[in-house]
């Protein structure tokens, strides 16, 4: 699949079939997370991967009862290892860096995704320290993003965006 086409027509999806994720395209999926890039490659990307139901059970509660993250086969979890960062980088580095990480390797993980035929939902709503609790991070490791992956059930329409005119400025604001 181009890349474009995965970008314009990925969709956040809340529904799931009960269909498993084959093991092959995980891996390929948790190694488009690892590929994308880092602040000056420290890599603080850390995933954890949740299939258990009574693990996906406590992680929906702790992200603020978001049924769905309990619903899909599975959900990863995406964290950042702060201290990686943090010693190249000091206070830019845990504050902003690491989130900025994570997230482009989020996003890798939710486009090869859609390209292997899956279905994913950014959620970022949710208790972090709960969140931690769940999957007993240790103390360094902040989790960020929980994506929840599967065959979709049901498609939302694509909500609208911006149009480019109106974002895109030159030279100056
Ligand atoms: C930082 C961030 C946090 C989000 N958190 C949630 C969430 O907790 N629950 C949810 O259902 N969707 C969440 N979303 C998904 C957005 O609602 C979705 O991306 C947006 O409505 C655009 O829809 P699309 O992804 O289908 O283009 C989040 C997206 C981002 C980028």
């Amino acid at each position: 699949m181009e890349v474009s086409t995965a970008i314009r027509n990925r969709r956040s999806v809340r529904n799931f079939k009960s269909d498993s994720v084959r093991k092959e395209d995980l891996r390929k999926i948790l190694n488009a997370g690892r590929w994308a890039p880092s602040s000056g490659n420290t890599q603080p990307l850390e995933l954890v991967v949740v299939k258990d139901p009574k693990v996906k059970k406590r992680l929906a509660s702790a992200a603020l009862g978001q049924s769905f993250v309990a619903e899909a086969p599975i959900s990863i979890v995406v964290c950042a290892n702060v201290p990686r960062t943090k010693r190249r980088y000091g206070e830019r580095g845990s504050q902003l860096y690491v989130i900025q990480d994570t997230a482009a390797a989020a996003q890798n993980i939710h486009l090869m995704a859609y390209a292997l035929g899956y279905a994913t939902c950014w959620v970022g709503a949710f208790d972090e320290e709960k969140v931690a609790d769940v999957i007993e991070a240790p103390e360094e490791v902040r989790p960020l993003v929980i994506i929840p992956m599967g065959k979709p059930a049901k498609i939302p329409r694509e909500p609208p965006r911006r149009d480019l005119e109106d974002i895109v400025h030159e030279n100056i604001f």
